[in-house]
């Protein structure tokens, strides 16, 4: 395999994930992957299982690739693409059985929280893409963040209810997990899908 990342023009037409990965094994998400410490760590363990990774930087999406090659992980697929516009349009419905959602930007400044991934838009293109039974883990170092995330899933347990929050074993800890596993405390949360 030369590249696991996925190119196209074409940013309309939702994603032929089976296509992709050459199978119709289970699809975990990881969005905003960064530079993919936890994607090949969790993939490599997980063969039978597909893995997306997402991010909007094309230098860590490059970067993810070459390690991904260099592993040799053929369940492993990279797209560079703005989270919220791949999971409201270009992620097939009922599609995805996990999103890893892990250290996303807590753009800490109040005239900066627009930006922030999770809102209710958001959620609702995670109900729409998740599979029933489906779930997703969240994680940050950021509280104010922690908490604002928890209060949003708290407005949509309809469909989501929170179970026993995933935690990675010390291998997959993703790079920022690294970076401040000794210095912050870290939030984790984890919703299952109805
Ligand atoms: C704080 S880093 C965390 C990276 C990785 N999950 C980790 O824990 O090491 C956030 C990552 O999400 C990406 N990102 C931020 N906003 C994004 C968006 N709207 N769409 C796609 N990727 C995004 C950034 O490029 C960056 O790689």
């Amino acid at each position: 395999m030369q590249t696991a990342r996925i190119y196209s023009d074409d940013a309309l037409t939702p994603w032929p994930l089976p296509a992709w990965f050459g199978n119709d094994h289970p699809v975990e998400v990881d969005l905003g992957c960064g530079k993919g410490r936890f994607l090949l760590a969790h993939a490599h363990d997980h063969p039978g299982i597909n893995y997306l990774g997402i991010d909007r930087m094309l230098r860590r999406i490059r970067k993810v690739d070459r390690k991904v090659v260099r592993a040799g992980l053929r369940n492993v697929r990279l797209y560079r693409m703005e989270a919220y516009y791949a999971v409201t349009y270009l992620i097939p419905a009922a599609s995805i059985a996990t999103y890893f959602i892990l250290f996303p930007d807590p753009w800490p400044k109040a005239r900066h929280h627009h930006h922030r991934l999770f809102n209710d838009p958001f959620m609702a293109a995670l109900r729409r893409t998740l599979q029933p039974g489906g779930r997703i883990h969240v994680a940050t170092d950021h509280q104010p963040y922690f908490r604002e995330i928890t209060e949003i899933f708290a407005r949509h347990s309809a469909w989501c209810q929170p179970v026993e929050p995933w935690a990675p074993a010390p291998h997959e800890r993703t790079d920022f997990e690294c970076l401040f596993m000794d210095k912050k405390a870290i939030g984790r949360a984890s919703y299952l899908r109805s």
